[in-house]
């Protein structure tokens, strides 16, 4: 199993490939770079970084911002390995309650995100483009572990 470690400068070039790969909508390099406060991880395995997590926190509270895992690592267990990974690591630093937005179709990363004890907390309507789409809000309670 490959190993989950914080995010450097120096992964930037192997995240934005991978970024590129996996959304219709890719953050930009800059993107990444400003959102160096954010509690970022990479998952590494022998060749390196197959894939990556932001949180940017607010007190007690956390938003997952982006995640994904290099296309030609996924469904081995990978994403799931660095969700549950980084979720402990969070709830340990304090964090209560974590937020994030999907979209709609996104079937594989909402079914991941239920397994970790994610819930349906509303809908917001059209925030996705290219294509428009809306975003589903999913809420996770640390009591509901
Ligand atoms: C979402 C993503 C990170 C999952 O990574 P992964 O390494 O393939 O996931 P895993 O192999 O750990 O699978 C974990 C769970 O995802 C779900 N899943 C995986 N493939 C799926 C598929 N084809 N259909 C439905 N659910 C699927 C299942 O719940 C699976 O758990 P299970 O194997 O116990 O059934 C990856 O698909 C990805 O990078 N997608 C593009 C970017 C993205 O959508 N990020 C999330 C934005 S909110």
């Amino acid at each position: 199993m490959p190993d989950i470690r914080l995010m450097r400068s120096s992964d930037i070039q192997d995240i934005l490939r991978i970024e590129q790969l996996s959304f219709s909508c890719p953050w930009p390099e800059e993107a990444f770079v400003s959102s160096a406060l954010t509690a970022s991880y990479v998952l590494v395995e022998a060749d390196g970084v197959v894939g990556y997590i932001m949180y940017h926190n607010v007190l007690d509270e956390s938003m997952i911002i982006n995640f994904a895992i290099d296309p030609a690592f996924r469904n081995r267990g990978w994403g799931s390995e660095l969700l549950g990974g980084t979720l402990q690591i969070m709830l340990e630093s304090g964090i209560k309650t974590f937020w994030l937005d999907v979209r709609e179709s996104n079937a594989t990363a909402r079914n991941l995100y239920q397994k970790y004890g994610f819930q349906l907390a509303g809908c917001r309507k059209n925030y996705y483009t290219q294509p428009d789409e809306d975003a589903v809000v999913m809420v996770k309670h640390a009591q509901q572990d």
